[in-house]
């Protein structure tokens, strides 16, 4: 059983965004994820756009893909399981493949890792011989497996900055490498793969929030198209985004990514107000409290990276890890 004081903490920062009914509807199911994962051994890794109940009521760890990464790496538990999408998981894998990684559903993927194919890497490579690949993380293990380098919308700057080539092709988020490409002297190649929850935020939205709400910080993330990202005060990967609004010293502020985000962020920022156009992410929330119940208890769905494919995707990681 949770400590009266722990649920009493608990309850106040699910008040941020929930009902009371709400919250005691979810209390059962996290005190149980709570005693279940002590059993099992298990260390729960926890993306920041996963739901409140999740994020604050059972994460060990939350961040963002390239700080949860880090984590995964040093885990030495039996079991990591991984509230975020199938590439997260599977990055976990990789820098930690003698742990069991489990994922409470296989169907949390992603639009961008599903936005390109081995065959359309092999043609850009065929296209600029010589020019290195840098794969963002939110790819599969197969892409990563013939890139030269992995980044996270966190270092992707200094990423493409660490190699020698003036020709870069950066996959598979096109305005991710158009961001960078304004942050660098290299020429960037791009794929034309989106996020399809950044991609429907537009100028416009940031103008109409401008004058309803003078002096609003606007803080994007940079899967934002290129022209809503300079029309941001800000750009960052989601901990980037969090350090920003620690660092800022504006009351509102405008979020532009997916909606739990800032859900999670008022329990944490209680006297900033925050208004956001946000859009949800239908992968990040196929991950419920009864399913990670059910992947506990069951040791669903573990994640499996043939060795010979595994060797090789891990190299391009283990490689951004090295510089960042
Ligand atoms: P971060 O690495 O910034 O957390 O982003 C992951 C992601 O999927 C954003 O859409
Ligand atoms: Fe993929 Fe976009 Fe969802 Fe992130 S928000 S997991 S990039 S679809």
């Amino acid at each position: 059983m949770m400590k009266l004081q722990e649920q009493q903490i608990l309850r106040a920062k699910l008040s941020a965004t929930m009902t009371p009914f709400e919250i005691e509807a979810h209390l059962p199911l996290i005190q149980e994820i709570r005693l279940l994962k002590k059993e099992k051994d298990a260390v729960l890794l926890v993306h920041n756009y996963q739901t409140p109940e999740i994020y604050h009521g059972i994460a060990d760890y939350v961040g963002d893909s390239l700080g949860l990464s880090r984590r995964a790496a040093d885990l030495d538990c039996e079991r990591i399981l991984f509230c975020g999408v199938h590439f997260m998981a599977e990055t976990a894998k990789l820098l930690n493949p003698q742990r069991k990684v489990l994922i409470p559903d296989l169907e949390a993927g992603c639009s961008l890792s599903e936005s390109i194919t081995v065959e359309d890497v092999l043609a850009l490579k065929a296209r600029y011989p010589g020019a290195p690949v840098v794969c963002y993380v939110n790819t599969p293990a197969a892409i990563k497996a013939e890139s030269d380098i992995c980044c996270t919308s966190g270092n992707a700057v200094k990423v493409v900055n660490s190699l020698k080539s003036d020709k870069v092709i950066f996959i598979p988020d096109e305005y991710l490498g158009q961001n960078v490409a304004r942050e660098t002297s290299k020429e960037i190649i791009t794929h034309p793969g989106h996020c399809m929850v950044h991609e429907q935020f537009t100028v416009q939205d940031i103008q109409a929030y401008r004058e309803q709400f003078p002096g609003i910080e606007v803080i994007a993330h940079p899967e934002c198209p290129p022209d809503v990202v300079l029309a941001a005060d800000y750009s960052g990967s989601t901990a980037g985004m969090e350090n920003q609004i620690a660092r800022s010293k504006a009351r509102k502020i405008m979020l532009i990514t997916e909606c739990s985000m800032a859900d999670n962020l008022r329990a944490k920022f209680s006297d900033r107000d925050f208004q956001v156009p946000c859009t949800i992410c239908p992968h990040m929330k196929k991950i419920t409290l009864e399913k990670v119940l059910r992947s506990l208890k069951e040791d669903v769905y573990a994640i499996e990276i043939p060795e010979a494919l595994a060797c090789k995707a891990r190299l391009a990681v283990q490689k951004m890890l090295e510089i960042c």
